[in-house]
């Protein structure tokens, strides 16, 4: 009996896929840190009945028209915006990504981006090893304090409230602006809800992690950032593109706001010399939310296993909700 066919877009641990290898033919593109090419993807997904996904792939129309027999596909991420759910619900193709098993360590980067950024971790690590360090110096370096700041998180899904829990500890006073008011959230974390504005005016630190959505695109533009105090700090740990790049860049360079810390961009991989890398209050990192090596094992782990509860006739673990 013919088995049913497996695309996974990127080369993945052999225990890993271990699993799916032992009831479907699988077929794994070679690479570990190269994106497949367009065409290899449509090829390989007109035959599929299963993907697994990076974010960096676009599953769009085009693709999921010719893909009559796919059933599932499981993103490597939380985040869905590279797969057009609408177009994959029409066809009753189940989208699943990998809530939960990354929120803390997402979060725990977050936070480290957050005082990174702050206490100017990025300049002091490259001073040294340049041989720059002369003496102590009272101004040497001098960032500014995180503790009993207040910061203001744009996103407060699961992650958003790990990072809140991590402020608290840091004596922080929490504000948030999300969709929907969260009352739990408010009640355990001590958080205070408030529009966008109300945030932007008042938060010390202005961490990003919304979703990418349509009311989401470039949310933070040059009104927003107009807003924020001068000595404010962007953080942004969402989506890249729910940043307007060139307006964040102008804010900095125009000294609108202080300094910021990106895990995300507009474009990735962001080019060397994209313009917001050259500046030395920006602290740059590349999508490393999730990147320990339990969470990423999680993650991989969750994919497959959605693969075959799908392919089995089974409920999968972690559908998308909005389908
Ligand atoms: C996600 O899962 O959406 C993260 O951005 C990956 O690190």
């Amino acid at each position: 009996m013919r088995r049913p066919y497996v695309f996974i877009t990127r080369k993945l641990p052999d225990d890993i896929v271990a699993p799916l290898y032992d009831k479907y033919d699988v077929n794994m593109w070679p690479h570990e840190h190269l994106v497949v090419p367009r065409d290899v993807l449509l090829q390989e997904a007109s035959r599929a009945e299963a993907l697994i996904t990076m974010l960096s792939d676009r599953i769009d129309e085009e693709l999921l028209q010719q893909s009559v027999k796919l059933r599932v596909i499981a993103n490597v991420a939380v985040g869905y915006d590279n797969i057009d759910i609408e177009a994959a619900t029409k066809r009753g193709v189940i989208v699943c990504n990998t809530p939960d098993v990354l929120t803390e360590t997402t979060a725990d980067l977050t936070f480290a981006l957050l005082l990174a950024t702050a206490r100017r971790l990025v300049e002091a690590a490259e001073f040294i090893k340049e041989g720059k360090w002369k003496s102590w110096s009272p101004l040497l370096l001098a960032g500014t304090d995180v503790h009993h700041k207040t910061i203001g998180i744009v996103g407060m899904g699961k992650i958003g409230q790990a990072v809140a829990h991590r402020a608290k500890g840091f004596h922080m006073r929490v504000l948030y602006y999300n969709r929907s008011r969260n009352i739990e959230a408010e009640r355990a974390l001590d958080a205070t809800y408030c529009s966008f504005d109300e945030l932007l005016e008042q938060a010390d630190f202005v961490v990003c992690l919304a979703p990418l959505t349509n009311e989401t695109y470039q949310l933070f533009n040059r009104e927003a950032f107009m807003k924020m105090k001068r000595s404010a700090i962007f953080i942004n740990a969402g989506r890249g593109a729910v940043v307007d790049e060139k307006a964040l860049y102008d804010a900095l360079i125009d000294q609108q706001i202080a300094a910021a810390g990106l895990d995300v961009f507009a474009e990735e991989p962001i080019r060397e010399d994209h313009p917001l890398l050259q500046l030395p209050n920006v602290v740059a990192l590349p999508h490393i939310g999730s990147a320990t090596k339990e969470t990423r094992y999680a993650m991989m782990q969750l994919c497959c296993r959605n693969v075959i509860a799908v392919l089995e006739g089974k409920e999968p673990y972690t559908p998308v909700k909005s389908q």
